[in-house]
């Protein structure tokens, strides 16, 4: 083995993320992910979406559904303002080089790595034994995501911050192993005033999809009275918002409303608690629930009018796909050659 080669990094910017099309979107993946998306295409960067389906049947999917999701995922990117002339915007299983990659990393990376991945422990539960492999194995094929194309900065919710790590860690094996300096070490890109959007119902648990009470979370779908009539309804605390960050320590679902505020206006806490220093929650959820709506509607009405037409999104996710497959490819074939393997078949 070689030492290791890893500094300075000879790699141009590209931004790769991915989003699981395994439930509806919710307001979380739209502010920790989504908007950003966007707006990182917006300041001109390249940047390829995946809606990443083989991750996806990582625990159990109903096939009509899944496909529906996809779509609707897909609907939702364009809605937010995706362009798909100016991002790659595709579907996973179209490009095969993120399951040959992912192979090659289930090599690469340590079982005791896996394990210590909280999303596993969280997913797989008390009953491992009766976890898919493909749970076990899903943050190899998520790293095979994001250097198939030698993404260098991935955008992200906090609770993907592991996975990330472990995707260098990943980089920083193969690299040393092969004695290349091949993979660049991605960065996260963790910002803004939403990472971690929480419950409706409880502050102490991220906004989800998977959630059991879809009064827990916004979904994208979700037309203006059931928007405002779930932050109405939304769990706080009898308290006046404070006049400064510090007095909303220990108030996590106050906190959460504001870090949503922000975020949908624009603005930093700060601003929103500075703006609504002394107002009671039966003033600020209005203000909120009208600005939820206002941002949000147009994007729901958008989707729905993407919906009606599937065949469109399936041809824009076949070109993206055919693009991805473009830059994917020539990586993968210097992949076989770094690690090995013979590669004379022709045609
Ligand atoms: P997923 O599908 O759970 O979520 C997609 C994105 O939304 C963010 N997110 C949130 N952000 C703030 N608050 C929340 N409550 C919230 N819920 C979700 C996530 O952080 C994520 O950015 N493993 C990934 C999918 C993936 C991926 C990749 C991401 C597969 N390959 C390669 C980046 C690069 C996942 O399950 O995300």
């Amino acid at each position: 083995m070689t030492a290791p080669v890893q500094t300075p990094q000879p790699f141009p910017t590209r931004i790769f993320s991915g989003i699981q099309p395994s439930g509806g979107l919710t307001l979380g993946n739209y502010l920790g992910a989504l908007k950003r998306f966007v707006e990182k295409q917006d300041e001109g960067i390249e940047t390829i979406y995946c809606l990443v389906d083989m991750h996806a049947i990582t625990v159990w999917q109903d096939p009509v559904k899944l496909r529906q999701q996809t779509r609707e995922a897909a609907a939702a990117f364009l809605a937010a303002g995706i362009d798909p002339a100016r991002s790659i915007l595709f579907n996973q299983s179209q490009v095969t080089a993120h399951v040959e990659l992912g192979w090659i990393f289930n090599c690469v990376a340590r079982m005791g790595w896996m394990g210590r991945m909280t999303q596993w422990k969280d997913k797989a539960g008390k009953n491992a034994e009766a976890a898919s492999l493909g749970l076990f194995a899903y943050p190899a094929l998520m790293a095979a995501d994001i250097l198939a194309y030698k993404a260098t900065h991935v955008p992200v919710g906090e609770d993907q911050k592991q996975h990330l790590e472990l995707t260098r860690d990943i980089a920083i094996k193969f690299n040393n192993d092969y004695g290349v300096t091949f993979f660049p070490l991605t960065e996260p890109v963790i910002e803004g005033a939403a990472t971690r959007v929480m419950s409706l119902r409880d502050g102490s648990k991220k906004m989800s999809k998977s959630d059991p009470s879809d009064q827990s979370r916004i979904n994208l779908t979700d037309d203006a009275d059931t928007i405002a009539a779930k932050i109405r309804k939304a769990r706080t605390d009898p308290d006046p918002l404070p006049d400064s960050l510090a007095g909303l320590k220990d108030r996590p679902e106050a906190r959460n409303l504001v870090n949503i505020y922000a975020a949908l206006a624009g603005h930093t806490p700060e601003q929103v608690v500075a703006d609504f220093a002394g107002a009671q929650f039966g003033t600020f959820k209005p203000a909120l629930a009208d600005l939820a709506v206002a941002k949000l509607a147009p994007i729901t009405a958008e989707m729905n009018r993407l919906m009606q037409d599937p065949a469109e999104i399936d041809r824009i996710l076949g070109e993206g796909a055919a693009r991805a497959e473009a830059i994917a490819r020539p990586i993968l074939d210097q992949v076989y050659d770094i690690v090995g393997m013979i590669r004379s078949r022709r045609g």
